[in-house]
């Protein structure tokens, strides 16, 4: 099953899903351990994967986003309360809207920073910004921010769907899970 339904994800969203949840987790670790790492050939690595995985996820949220304006989101659950419908639309866009900006703040500091990088040893990232001390700094600090932002959306997005899944009983984690499932 491709495409979504009324009632459930379909396999490519699902899989969007996944690969960018653990692509992500993993990106908010990488990013803290090479951003507090003392300067060392290893810091100089831990950066190189956050950077590569960094780009990898741009290019990955890209191709969900077309995915998702193609296929319709299936129906909430029918009794959930008129607050709650908001919050989730606003914090799933929030979450997009986080891995569009998280990335390309980062390209500009390293752009601002004037270091010269390969994505995964091999595609040359270009300059988006040009060499500015400053400006490094200053969207450093921007990037810090929004990843702390991202990192309390994600405590409230994992909170709510085992709330979903837990308390209120419903399928909204279940229709998530891989693999085929269908309205009872
Ligand atoms: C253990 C961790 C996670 C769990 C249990 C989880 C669970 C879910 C569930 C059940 C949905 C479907 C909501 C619905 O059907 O209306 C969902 C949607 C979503 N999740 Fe997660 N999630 C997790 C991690 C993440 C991470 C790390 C991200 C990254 C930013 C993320 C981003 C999203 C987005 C953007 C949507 C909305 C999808 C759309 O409307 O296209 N999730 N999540
Ligand atoms: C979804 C994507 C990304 C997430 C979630 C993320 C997250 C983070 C986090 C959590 C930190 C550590 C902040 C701290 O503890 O001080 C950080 C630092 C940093 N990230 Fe990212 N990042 C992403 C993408 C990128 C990309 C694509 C690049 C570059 C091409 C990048 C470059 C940097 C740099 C240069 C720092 C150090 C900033 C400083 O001087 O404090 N990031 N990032």
């Amino acid at each position: 099953m491709l495409r979504n339904t009324a009632d459930s994800w379909g396999a490519p969203a699902k899989w969007f899903h996944w690969v960018m949840a653990a692509l992500i987790l993993a990106q908010i670790t990488l990013g803290v351990m090479a951003a507090s790492w003392r300067l060392s050939p290893t810091k100089i690595e831990l950066f190189f994967w956050h950077k590569s995985t960094g780009a990898l996820i741009l290019v990955l949220v890209v191709l969900r986003l077309v995915w998702r304006l193609a296929n319709p989101a299936p129906a909430l659950p029918s009794g959930m309360p008129a607050w709650e419908r908001a919050a989730a639309r606003s914090s799933h866009l929030l979450l997009y809207l986080l891995m569009i900006a998280l990335p390309i703040t980062g390209w500009i500091v390293n752009s601002a920073s004037n270091i010269p990088f390969r994505i995964f040893w091999l595609v040359p990232l270009p300059a988006i910004v040009a060499p500015d001390k400053s400006t490094a700094d200053l969207v450093a600090l921007v990037h810090r921010g929004l990843a702390a932002l991202l990192a309390l959306v994600l405590v409230a997005h994992i909170g709510a769907a085992l709330r979903h899944h837990f308390v209120k009983r419903n399928t909204v984690l279940i229709r998530m899970l891989p693999g085929a499932w269908r309205a009872p």
